[in-house]
C-alpha cells in the first residue's frame, strides 16, 4: 500500500493548477443516466472516485471513454470523458459498489426518473458519522415513489412516473438536493426543492442538466423549481474548480509560509474559508489565472471557526483549517456542525505534537512552536489531506498511511506540492 513521506520545513513556492470538483464530477457523472445521449464532461479530475463511479455507472449500462491532456500534464490523458448510458441494463447499485462511495446512492433518483424502478443498497455508516439517507428517501416518496427496505436495500418504484411535488427538507443536504433535483428533472409537472443546498456542487449540476434540455430556477439559491420534461439530451459541460482542493492549498501555505498562485482557482466558491484565512494573517489575492496566497515570515493567528452548509465554513475544510492551527500564536475553538464524528484527526495530529482537547462538538486548539513528523494514518480524505499540511511544517519526517484516502480526493497532491518546493514523495510497495 502506498505511503507519502514529507521532510517538513520547506516554504511553499510556486504555481498550483486546481483541478476540477470531485464532489461536482460525481454528481455531473451520474446525471449521464438520466439520457440515451453523450454527455462530455470537460475539466474532470483524475481521481480514484471517478474511476470507480465509472466502473459503478458501467453496471448500469454506461460506456465512459476518456480524452484530453490535462494542464501541467504532457502524457497523461483524462481530461475530458464522455459517458454515454444508451440503454439501462440494470437497476439495481449492489452494496460492494454503493459501500465504497456513498456517492453512488445518488444514482436512485436519475434511474427512477428514467427506468421508474431502482434498486439501490443503503451506504451505511462511515468514518466521519452515521450519515443517513431518510432525507433522500422522504424526497423521493414526495415525487410519487413507492420506497421499501428489504435486505439492506432501498427498492424504489413508479410504475407510471414520478410527478412534480413540493419537497421541503427539514435539514440542508446536499445529496438529498442532487438526488431530488436529477428525479424531478424527468417528473410530471413542476417540482419545487425547500431549503435546497446552496453549494456551488448543485449549481454546477443544475446548469448541466439545463444544457441536457432541463428547466430549473433557483439553483444556488435554498429554493430551486424544476419544470419536468419527457426527455434529456446529451451536452458538453465543464466541471467548476475545486473549491476544496483550493482551501486546503491555500492553507499548506499559510502553514508553511511562502507565495503561490492557485491557477484556475475561483476565490467566490469559499469567500468565507478565505476570509478566515486572511484573519489568520495570510494574504489573499486574485489574480488573472486565479489567486494568489503568501504568509510572509510572521506568525499564524488564532481564528475560531464553526463549520455550516454554504456559504458557512465547508466542513470538508475543517481538518486542514485546523492542521493550521496546530502552530498559531494561541488558542483557537473548531466547531463541527454538519458531522458528528468527524475528528479522527485529532489524534493523528496530536501524534505529530499537536494540542488539542475535544469538547463534543468542539475542539480546542492550542498552538505550539514546534511539530515532529511522525508515522501517522487517517481514516478519511479530508482527514489524510490536514496531515499533509501538518507534515509540511513538522520538524523531521512524517509518513502517512493509507495514501488511498488521498487519492479519492486529490489529484497528483505529491507532485503539485513538490513543485511548489515541498519535500514530499510517494513511497510504492
Ligand atoms: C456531501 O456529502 C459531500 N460529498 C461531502 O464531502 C460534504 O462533507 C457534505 O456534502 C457536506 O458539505 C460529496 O459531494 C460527494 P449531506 P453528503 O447530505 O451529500 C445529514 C468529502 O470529503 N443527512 O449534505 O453525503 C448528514 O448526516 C465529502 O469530499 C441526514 O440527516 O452530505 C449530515 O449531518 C465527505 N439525512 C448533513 O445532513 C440525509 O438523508 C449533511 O450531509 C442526508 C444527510
Amino acid at each position: 500500500m502506498d505511503r507519502i513521506r514529507i521532510r517538513g520545513g520547506q516554504r511553499l513556492n510556486g504555481e498550483i493548477p486546481i483541478s476540477g470538483a470531485k464532489n461536482a464530477a460525481l454528481p455531473l457523472m451520474i446525471a449521464s443516466l438520466l439520457t440515451d445521449d453523450t454527455l462530455t464532461l470537460r475539466n474532470m479530475p483524475r481521481l480514484a472516485d471517478v474511476n470507480l463511479l465509472a466502473r459503478i455507472l458501467g453496471n448500469h449500462g454506461a460506456d465512459m471513454t476518456v480524452d484530453g491532456k490535462r494542464h501541467g500534464c504532457n502524457n497523461v490523458q483524462g481530461d475530458t470523458v464522455h459517458l454515454t448510458a444508451r440503454t439501462i441494463v440494470d437497476t439495481t447499485a449492489p452494496y460492494e459498489f454503493v459501500s465504497r462511495m456513498r456517492a453512488s446512492f445518488w444514482v436512485l433518483g436519475p434511474l427512477l426518473g428514467r427506468c421508474h424502478e431502482a434498486r439501490v443498497s443503503l451506504p451505511g455508516g462511515c468514518a466521519i458519522g452515521t450519515r443517513p439517507v431518510d432525507l433522500h428517501i422522504s424526497g423521493l416518496a414526495a415525487l410519487g415513489a413507492d420506497i421499501d427496505l428489504e435486505d439492506g436495500y432501498v427498492i424504489a418504484t413508479a410504475p407510471k412516473g414520478l410527478i412534480g411535488a413540493r419537497v421541503s427538507f427539514p435539514k440542508v443536504s446536499v445529496g438529498a438536493t442532487h438526488n431530488v433535483l436529477m428525479a424531478a428533472t424527468l417528473a410530471r409537472g413542476e417540482t419545487v426543492i425547500e431549503n435546497a443546498a446552496r453549494e456551488p456542487e448543485v449549481r454546477d449540476l443544475a446548469d448541466c442538466l439545463v444544457k441536457m434540455g432541463a428547466k430549473i430556477e433557483g439553483a444556488g439559491t435554498d429554493t430551486i423549481s424544476i419544470q419536468g420534461v419527457e426527455r434529456l439530451h446529451g451536452a458538453t459541460h465543464r466541471v467548476l474548480p475545486d473549491r476544496i482542493e483550493t482551501g486546503t492549498y491555500a492553507m499548506a501555505v499559510a502553514m508553511t509560509g511562502g507565495d503561490v498562485e492557485l491557477i484556475g482557482a475561483q476565490g467566490d466558491l469559499l469567500d468565507a474559508a478565505l476570509d478566515t484565512l486572511r484573519q489568520t494573517g495570510v494574504t489573499v489575492d486574485k489574480t488573472n489565472r486565479g489567486l494568489r496566497v503568501a504568509r510572509n515570515g510572521s506568525g499564524i493567528e488564532p481564528v475560531d471557526v464553526s463549520t455550516s452548509p454554504f456559504p458557512g465554513f465547508p466542513t470538508d475544510l475543517q481538518a486542514q483549517f485546523m492542521a493550521l492551527m496546530t502552530m498559531a500564536k494561541g488558542r483557537s475553538e473548531i466547531t463541527e456542525n454538519i458531522f458528528e464524528n468527524r475528528f479522527m484527526h485529532v489524534q493523528e495530529l496530536a501524534r505529530l505534537g499537536a494540542n488539542i482537547q475535544l469538547d463534543g462538538d468542539k475542539a480546542i486548539v492550542t498552538g505550539v512552536d514546534t511539530l515532529n513528523g511522525a508515522q501517522v494514518m487517517a481514516t478519511d480524505l479530508r482527514a489524510s489531506v490536514s496531515l499533509v499540511i501538518a507534515g509540511l511544517a513538522a520538524e523531521g519526517e512524517t509518513v502517512i498511511n493509507r495514501v488511498y484516502h488521498l487519492d479519492r480526493g486529490f489529484e497528483r497532491i505529491e507532485r503539485k506540492l513538490g513543485d511548489c518546493g515541498a519535500d514530499i514523495s510517494r513511497l510504492s510497495e
